[in-house]
């Protein structure tokens, strides 16, 4: 179990951007795909790879290749993490890619329905669930359980732009990791994120 905090300047300047009241839906779209990527590079580093040489034209080099791309999974929530997770297979183009639609009242108890599920097998891969807000948890927990029919991974990793302190303690109870630019204190009664950014799908989608 873990949680990671990505908190270089760059990273926190876009989580500024997008959390501004009145920003556009799309300079709100690309600063999620850019956390996207950052948090992707973060990620990256605690992957397994070969040490490689390589030719240049003047010789030969020691380089690396990262050997887990094809065992990863990138798992798109719809909607608001369309663009947050476009970001991340920017980094790993070789990933497989899973959807799944989900819903979540925001009246309690902020229930969550799942209609819609295309996954491929998870046996043996590391599972990345990207979803920009963790609010109640009630989203992530639900997915979760639902992935839990498609295999078992090796690793399963989520990646969220902000996220509650209230659904984090949630989620970290699981054996997983947690990658997050940004933890607020407090839910509101519609089980928003306060400060937070408002709702992510509305601002990315209207
Ligand atoms: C938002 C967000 C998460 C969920 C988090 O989606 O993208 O999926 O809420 O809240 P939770 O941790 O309290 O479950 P929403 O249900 O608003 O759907 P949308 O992205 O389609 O607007």
């Amino acid at each position: 179990r873990m949680l990671k905090l990505i908190d270089n300047l760059i990273v926190r300047e876009t989580l500024t951007s997008i959390r501004r009241k009145g920003v556009g839906a799309a300079d709100f779209r690309r600063g999620l795909s850019e956390l996207g990527r950052y948090m992707a590079y973060e990620f990256a580093d605690t992957l397994n790879y070969r040490d490689v040489e390589v030719e240049t034209p003047l010789g030969v080099a020691g380089g690396v290749e990262i050997s887990d791309r094809e065992r990863m999974v990138v798992v798109s929530i719809l909607r608001a993490s369309l663009p947050f997770s476009e970001g991340v297979m920017k980094v790993f183009p070789e990933a497989h890619h899973g959807i799944i639609g989900a819903r979540r009242s925001d009246e309690p108890p902020f229930n969550v329905s799942i209609d819609y599920i295309r996954m491929p097998r998870l046996d043996g891969r590391i599972l990345v669930v990207a979803d920009p807000m963790l609010a109640t948890g009630n989203t992530m927990l639900g997915i979760l359980e639902e992935l839990g029919g498609f295999g078992s991974p090796d690793r399963t990793v989520i990646f969220n732009v902000l996220s509650s302190r209230e659904g984090l303690e949630r989620v970290l109870r699981r054996d997983l990791e947690v990658y997050t630019c940004g933890v607020d204190d407090k839910l509101n009664d519609r089980g928003y994120i306060v400060p937070g950014l408002g709702d992510a799908g509305d601002l990315a989608f209207g």
